[in-house]
């Protein structure tokens, strides 16, 4: 969006257009295009849902991808990331803030279908959260990604196991397109980027 200078601290100006450099430490997606992910379905005019959109940081860089024509419902659980939310949401008409827990989608079930769940809640039961929601929002042709945090997880165990027992549980209801670890950016954090299978 023209003009703003937030979560970036270069903006680069060619012609009439302003571009935010996006960086991978303060940004998981930046962390695994940075990291060489080659499957990012975002696109202008789509419709995403954001599970765990915080105070706005990456989702500011989606609401430019996305432009005018898009939205993006974001739900977030702490009233407090809301309210910094609400901040950035003024300035910008593409975000729909929901004040609302991810593992409830029954209660944000009047959003429209969406192109791509997104999804950075890091909590235990993350994977069962992204498939719930897929199950219930994604277009058929629509993508799922999921920035899994081992940490969360099990802080015990070697973030290696986690990951792939993370990827099992959705491999059920998910096709892995790509994975990308996010170290140095996100240290013990995995990116998936997924598409539900045809059998729901
Ligand atoms: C790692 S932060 C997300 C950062 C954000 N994706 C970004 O890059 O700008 C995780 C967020 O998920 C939220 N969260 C945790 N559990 C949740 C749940 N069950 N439903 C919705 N939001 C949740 C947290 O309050 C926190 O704001």
């Amino acid at each position: 969006m023209k003009g703003d200078k937030s979560f970036t601290k270069t903006v680069i100006k060619s012609g009439s257009r302003e571009f935010r450099e996006w960086n991978p430490y303060r940004s998981k997606p930046a962390a695994a295009i940075v990291n060489g992910l080659k499957t990012f379905p975002l696109r202008k005019g789509m419709k995403i849902l954001y599970l765990g959109i915080s105070f706005g940081t990456t989702s500011s860089f989606f609401s430019d991808i996305i432009g005018k024509e898009g939205v993006i419902y974001g739900v977030e659980i702490s009233e407090r990331c809301m309210r910094d939310l609400n901040q950035v949401i003024g300035k910008r008409k593409n975000i729909v803030p929901i004040l609302a827990d991810a593992r409830k989608p029954q209660d944000y079930a009047w959003i429209e279908p969406v192109d791509l769940v997104f999804q950075d809640v890091a909590t235990n039961d993350q994977s069962e959260i992204i498939v719930r929601n897929a199950k219930q929002f994604l277009k058929k042709d629509g993508h799922a990604m999921i920035a899994i945090k081992a940490r969360s997880i099990d802080v015990t165990k070697n973030p290696a196991i986690i990951y792939k027992q993370e990827l099992e549980k959705l491999k059920a209801s998910f096709r892995i397109m790509e994975r990308v670890r996010l170290d140095p950016y996100e240290k013990d954090h995995l990116f998936a980027v997924m598409k539900l299978l045809a059998k729901r």
